[in-house]
Order: structure tokens, then sequence, then C-alpha cells
């Protein structure tokens, strides 16, 4: 079988075929950039952005939350809600920022959300939300995709069905992940009922997405689900070459070398002076402490250590551990 070179989106092409997942809390700017600079990624998402948050937001809050430069592009940015007019006068002010193409989240299995209508909550109405998706698509020019799991419970696998009326909205594209709001990331993504979105859509592309972190795992996707491409979420997180790794596989390369220690360790700091740039130098620090365990996970296997680590608020402080780890493992 022959595997999709590129992904066509409302007539723009992204080449491979490979999206990097929204994922609040870490798909920000300082982490696409370095993930852009490795290779692999043909479309990347903005986390979840509430209407709230673009149109009413705090200066700084919301230039972090919307930074990004000419390198981290293409970027869709991603918008959830229940209320069709507050997602409208979003999508529309993102437009008139020059923003590409514009993402409705129909999967957040959050309490504070879902629980709310907004979401997965989205797809305990379906027809509420394709009339919601429609607004949306018809309040800009540029194509509005939607991001959805299966249904909101495995009693109610809604997805397939929804996919003709997105359709008939103008929905330019379809994520979907493999698994219900009730599943939470419990599991495997099912692979055939992600076939059955596949195969209802006529006319839209459909992005299958869950649980790929290898370039085998992408391969499976692909072929099991008959998708047009593939979107990965926490599998770059810990494997940043994870992307690259599977465009090469895809392109029918050999695999790249794995990064050596010295590479992983000065990804690992420039990933951390890029979050001080952009949250400074102390609310980066803070907000970098939850890469730690990442990186360093399959490393760092003394606890006490680790826990000293992710307490760390001084940010020459963490740029010393960050040194100290590297020269310990230059001498392995
Ligand atoms: C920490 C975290 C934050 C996430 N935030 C979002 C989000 O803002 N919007 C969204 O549509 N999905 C979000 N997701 C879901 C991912 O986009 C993706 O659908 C899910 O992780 C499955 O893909 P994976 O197995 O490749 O991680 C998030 C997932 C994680 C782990």
């Amino acid at each position: 079988m022959t595997l999709p070179a590129s992904l066509t989106i409302g007539g723009r092409t992204f080449s491979p075929p490979i999206l990097l997942a929204p994922m609040a809390g870490y798909s920000d700017y300082a982490f696409r950039s370095g993930l852009r600079g490795l290779g692999g990624v043909g479309l990347a998402y903005t986390e979840m952005l509430s209407p709230a948050s673009l149109l009413q937001g705090k200066g700084q809050k919301r230039k972090t939350l919307l930074a990004t430069d000419d390198a981290d592009q293409p970027l869709g940015y991603q918008i959830y809600g229940t209320r069709a007019p507050d997602l409208c006068l979003a999508a529309q002010w993102l437009e008139a920022k020059g923003v590409p193409l514009v993402d409705i989240n129909m999967g957040c299995p959050q309490r504070k959300i879902s629980n709310h209508g907004a979401g997965a909550g989205l797809l305990r109405d379906p027809i509420e939300a394709i009339r919601i998706a429609g607004e949306v698509v018809r309040s800009v020019h540029i194509p509005v995709t939607v991001k959805l799991r299966l249904g909101w419970d495995l009693g109610s696998l809604v997805a397939p069905d929804m996919v003709p009326g997105l359709e008939a909205v103008g929905v330019a594209a379809i994520t979907i992940h493999g698994r219900t709001r009730g599943q939470g990331y419990s599991g495997q993504a099912d692979r055939a009922a992600m076939r059955r979105v596949v195969e209802a859509a006529r006319r839209v592309p459909v992005i299958a997405n869950g649980d790929v972190t290898s370039p085998a795992a992408a391969r499976r996707l692909f072929v099991e689900t008959g998708c047009a491409a593939i979107m990965v979420g926490r599998g770059a997180l810990s494997n940043p070459w994870l992307m690259r790794d599977i465009a090469r596989d895809l392109q029918g390369l050999p695999p790249a070398p794995a990064p050596t220690w010295a590479e992983r360790m000065a990804y690992m700091q420039a990933h951390f002076e890029r979050m001080v740039a952009l949250y400074g130098p102390v609310g980066g620090t803070l907000l970098y402490r939850k890469w730690i365990p990442q990186y360093v996970r399959h490393t760092l296997r003394d606890r006490p250590r680790m826990v000293s680590w992710l307490q760390v608020t001084d940010p020459d402080e963490m740029r010393r551990l960050m040194a100290e780890l590297a020269a310990e493992q230059s001498g392995h």
C-alpha cells in the first residue's frame, strides 16, 4: 500500500502528512520551534484556546499563547467552547491576525470543559455540534477543521455518523482520536472505529490520532484506518525525534542514527532557554519543570534527585543541574 506523501486541506498542501497534536500546557511556541527544527512536522496546532482568552485575555498571557514566528509555520489554532457566536468571533479575530486555519475542539475529556458542553461535551448533541461548526465555517474564509473523539462513551460512538453533517456544513478536515470521552487515555486507540470515520468521509481528509510512538505504529495507523494523515501527541513529548523518524520511514529512507546523549542534552537545554525567553526567567523555570520527567525519566533513576530537581525555582540552578547531568552522561 502506498502511503500518502502530503495532506491537502482547503486547497493548501501540507507535507509530510504528519501533524503535531494540540496539547494544552505543552504545545506552545517553545516546544513547537524545537520540534520543527528536528523535522517531520507537516502542520502543528496550538493548544486549545478559549474565545475569552483571545478576545479579552490579559496582555502577557495572551501574548505567550499566541507567540509564533515565520519558522513556526504552518500553524493551526484550536478553539473550544459551546456558544457559536463566541467561537465565530474568536475565529474571525484569528483570521484577522492572518492565521491560516482554525480547528474546533470536540474531544477534550476534562470534566471542567466537557461537563459544560464544550470539547467532548459537544458529542452528546451531534446535531448542535454540527450546527456550531457550520456557523464557524460561515463566519470566516479560512479553512475550519474539527477534532473529535469517537463519542461520549462506548454506548454512543457518534463520530462516523457526524461525518456527512460536518462535510455538508463545510468543515475542511476531520481529526479523529480513537477513544471515547469516557475512556480518557486508557486502553488502545480503536483503529477499526477510526476506519469507520475515514470510510464515512466523501469529500474531506480524515486525520487519525492515538498512540503513535514509533514509525511502525504510524505505518499501522495509516494502513489500518486508510487515513489521509496522522497526528502525533504524547509520543513527541518524550521523543522529539519521533516525527522526523516517521517522516523518514514514510519516504522510504533508512532510520536516522538515534540522537546521542550530547544531542539530547543540548535539545533539553535549548528548550529551557526558549521557555525562559517566552515566559521570563521564573515563569519559564516553573513551567519547564513538567518537561524534566519527559526528558530524563529513563536516565535519572535516582528518585530523591529527580524530586529535588522538580522543585527548582531558580533558572541558574536549573541550568546547573542540566549541565551536571550532561557532564555525567558524557562520561558514559
Ligand atoms: C497533556 C495533553 C494535553 C492535551 N490538550 C489537548 C488540546 O488542547 N486539544 C485537543 O484537541 N486535544 C488535546 N489533547 C489530546 C491530544 O491532542 C491527542 O488527541 C491525544 O493525546 C491522543 O494522541 P496521542 O496518543 O498521540 O497522545 C491533549 C493531550 C494531552 C496528553
